[in-house]
Parts: C-alpha cells; structure tokens; sequence
C-alpha cells in the first residue's frame, strides 16, 4: 500500500500540555469493567470501531485484534468510488461484501466510507463534468447505497469538501463545479437509497472550532433549516501532538444543531503525549450524548497510512499500547449515554402501487423524496408471474417539473408523460422479483400510478 505523508495535523497551542499532564489522573477500574473497547463503549450506548480491509481479515495478528476489541469496522479503501465502480455502470462489491459479512457474524455494525469524494474517484469519473458528473454521482450513489441498504449503520455521504484555510469555504473539485447544491443532492440522494442508514458528512482540520468546522457548520445548520437530510457529522481527527483546547467544545456545538457527531478516522502521533491525548478524545465524546462512537483508522501500527508516525493502539504484534489502556478506562468510567437510537426519518409518501399483473407484464411503484424545488423518484418495476425480457414505464411528471437525469434506465422525454425503458443489465426480471430505476427532476407535486409494458 503506498502511504502518503501529506496528512493534514493540527498542533494546538502547547500551553494545553501542562495541562494535559496534570489531568492524566488514574483511573481506578472497577473489578468487573468491560475489558474490550467494543465492550465497554457499548455500556454507555456507542461503538468502537477500526478501519480494516477485505485482505487483513484473516492475517495475524490483525484479525485475533480486530475480532476481540472492535463492534464496528469501516473500510479503509474498499467502498470508495475507484473500488466500487472501477468503470462506468460496473460496479464490483466483493470486497465490501465480504467485511459486511464479517462484520455481521460478528455482530459488529459498519459505517461506509465514503459514497462522494473528489479524491481517489475512478479515471472515468475525474473525466466527467458538469450533468454528466452530477448524473454520475446521484447514479453511484443510488446503486452502492443501495447494494448494501439496511446494511449500513452511518454512510459518508460526502467526505472533505471544504477548503482548508481561514475562508471557511468549499473546496475546489470536479463535483463542486457542478455546482454548489451537490452536496444537498447527494445527500437526498442517499436518504433515499437507504433510508436506514445515518447520513453523515466527514471531514478533517475540524477538530476543533477553527474557520474549516465552521464552513461545516453552517452547512448542516443550513440543511437542518432546510429539511436536507443529514444525521451526522464525522470528524476524523488525524492527530498531531496537542489536543485543541475546543475539541470537545465543538462536538458539543454540532451535537446542539441535532447530529449525531462521530470521531470517525482517529490516529495520535506516537510521542509522549500520544495516550493522554486518546483518552482526552475518548472523554470529550463520552461528555457529549450525541457523539455517538468513535473509529480508529487502522488496527495495528505498521498497517496505519502514517507511516512511521504508530498512530494507532496496538504495535505491530498485537500488543496494547499504553493509548490502549487510556481508552479503555476512559471507556469504563463512562460518560453521558447517547439519546436511544431512532432510525432516520423515510422522507416522502408511501410508494404508490399499481395491482401486480395477474399474468404476465410487470407493474411499477414510484416512491419520491422531495424537497422544496425538486424530489428523487425510486422507481420499482415487478414482474408478474412470468419473467420478462425488458420492460418500459410511462409515468407522468408533476406540471412544471422536469426530469433532469435517471440511472439504470433510458429515459424518453422530460416533461409530461415520460418513458423509461430498462438498459441492458436490468432488462431481464425474474417471476416476481423486482428492479429499481430512478431519475432526479425540479419542481414538486404527486406522480400518479406509473404503467408498466413488459417486452
Ligand atoms: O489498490 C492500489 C493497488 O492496486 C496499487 O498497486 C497501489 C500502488 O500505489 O495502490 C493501491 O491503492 C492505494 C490504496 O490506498 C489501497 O492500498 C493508493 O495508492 C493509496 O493512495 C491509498 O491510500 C489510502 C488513502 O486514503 C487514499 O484513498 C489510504 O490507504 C487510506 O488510509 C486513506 O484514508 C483517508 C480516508 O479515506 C479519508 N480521510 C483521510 C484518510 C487518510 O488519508
């Protein structure tokens, strides 16, 4: 794996360290203290978790680790754009799959990382631009999202699209130039993929109040006053050899805009600092009820990217570092428990359904997420009790609406009566299985029962 150094660390003032130091008090643990960091973060309501990848889940001493200390995993690499879909419209799962089935005999949640990015996307797509891009995205989005829907407990939905420096503003990308409201688009894009999952927005240099949080902020302060749904925010927290003083201050300030927050990529510089500082992270998110867990990136220190840096909890033979123990009594002296888990709200009416064809043919159902200006429409065509070859469906859109893209179907028309016929790998449907197609348009107001003709 090459591993880049070009990592993005914040050193706050170092007043913070005699501090620090003094507060590094011993924790006296109780006999019959949880003795794993999933154990014992599950006791107050969260989950810890590690970045991992399809081809360390059986190498030692990674996967004795992984499997005892850890109720959560995210992939390091294997759910980005490159990897799931290496070329237009194909899309290659294996990898994904197989920790989501690791994870899930385990009992462990996943979160997902990261459906948008502008860095480490696919050639094809650094290619796109404008609709073709935007069409691209909402099209990546609906078909990983959707592979793994129900599956996922927190997707990054979009990851580090603001600029670093004092202006607070977005970063200049491909995705960006296709216009401001991409990250709303993805996330209602998201939402109705997999309208289980919690949809977060993650990013670095944020771990503390700083312009960077603050351009976030105010997006998600935004998106909550606009009814873009967004759940949560994660802040990786690459870290340096300080902690900033507003670390906990700033979960504290999203967690108030009602997110969840989530540490979502932590590494400490090894040094002398480095346990205290994983057990200042650990308390300043049991402080605060909504932050809801926190993820190492990586398991064992000679796997991290930092190269060099051992950032992580355990050395390269699986021993626990002095980090280790700061986390779990941290852990164990517990904090404020998170609010019950409620699942995300599923934005829109239910699905309006034709009767499914007696005999042959195919019915469809369309189920919108909208928004003031515009909506996504899931589309779902059912065969009846014969399979079909291909299929066509006529739905009519609102008046003054326009469809402005669809994925996994051709599409005929914008306005009014529109057709959408299947494309080449979804034409053919099993005896009463279904596929979904979908398309994005503005305006607003009720589809009526789409027709389905079977061919
Ligand atoms: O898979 C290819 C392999 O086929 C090829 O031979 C090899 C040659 O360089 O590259 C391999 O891809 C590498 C990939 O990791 C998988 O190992 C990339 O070069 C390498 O750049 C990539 O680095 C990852 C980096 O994100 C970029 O995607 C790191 O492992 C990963 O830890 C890092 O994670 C990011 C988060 O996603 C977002 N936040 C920051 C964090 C650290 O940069």
């Amino acid at each position: 794996m090459r591993k880049t150094r070009s990592i993005h660390l914040i050193v706050a003032a170092s007043a913070t360290m005699v501090m620090a130091a003094g507060m590094a008090a011993i924790v006296s643990t109780p006999a019959n203290a949880a003795t794993t960091l999933g154990a014992a973060a599950a006791e107050s309501g969260r989950y810890f978790g590690a970045a991992t990848n399809s081809f360390m889940l059986n190498r030692q001493p990674h996967a004795t680790v992984l499997n005892r200390e850890f109720n959560s995993i995210v992939a390091e690499n294997e759910m980005k754009w490159y990897h799931t879909e290496p070329n237009q419209n194909q899309f290659n799962f294996t990898a994904g799959d197989q920790l989501i089935a690791h994870a899930r005999a385990r009992g462990m949640t996943v979160r997902g990382h990261t459906l948008v990015w502008h860095a480490q996307q696919p050639a094809w797509a650094q290619n796109l631009s404008g609709t073709a891009l935007r069409n691209a995205m909402i099209n990546h989005i609906n078909r990983v999202a959707g592979h793994w829907r129900g599956q996922i407990h927190s997707w990054d939905v979009v990851n580090e699209a603001f600029a670093d420096g004092s202006g607070g503003g977005r970063r200049d990308s491909n995705l960006q130039r296709t216009g401001n409201d991409w990250i709303e688009v993805a996330f209602r894009t998201a939402r109705a993929a997999d309208p289980s999952a919690k949809l977060c927005y993650n990013d670095y240099n944020t771990d503390g109040v700083n312009a960077k949080s603050t351009g976030i902020y105010n997006m998600v302060r935004d998106f909550k006053a606009r009814g873009v749904p967004i759940d949560c925010v994660g802040l990786q927290s690459h870290l340096g050899t300080t902690l900033d003083p507003t670390y906990q201050q700033n979960i504290q300030r999203f967690a108030d805009l009602g997110v969840d927050v989530q540490i979502t990529e932590l590494d400490i510089m090894q040094g002398s600092n480095q346990a205290n500082m994983y057990g200042q992270v650990t308390r300043a998110c049991l402080a605060v009820a909504r932050c809801t867990g926190i993820t190492v990136w990586g398991v064992l220190d000679p796997d991290s990217w930092r190269t060099g840096a051992n950032p992580l909890l355990f050395d390269g033979n699986g021993n626990k570092k002095p980090a280790y123990d700061a986390v779990l009594n941290a852990l164990n002296a517990g904090g404020n428990n998170p609010p019950p888990t409620t699942a995300p709200p599923t934005t829109g009416p239910p699905p309006i359904t034709t009767p499914p064809p007696s005999g042959g043919g195919c019915s469809a159902s369309v189920s919108l997420n909208s928004w003031n200006g515009g909506f996504v429409a899931t589309v779902r065509v059912t065969a009846g009790s014969s399979a079909i070859n291909g299929w066509r469906v006529r739905l009519t859109v609102p008046s003054g609406a326009t469809v402005t893209g669809a994925w996994n179907a051709n599409r005929s028309g914008n306005t009014g009566a529109v057709d959408f016929t299947n494309v080449d790998y979804n034409g053919r449907v099993a005896a009463g299985q279904s596929t979904e197609f979908g398309f994005q348009a503005t305006g607003n107001g009720s589809i009526p029962a789409p027709s389905c003709t079977a061919s």
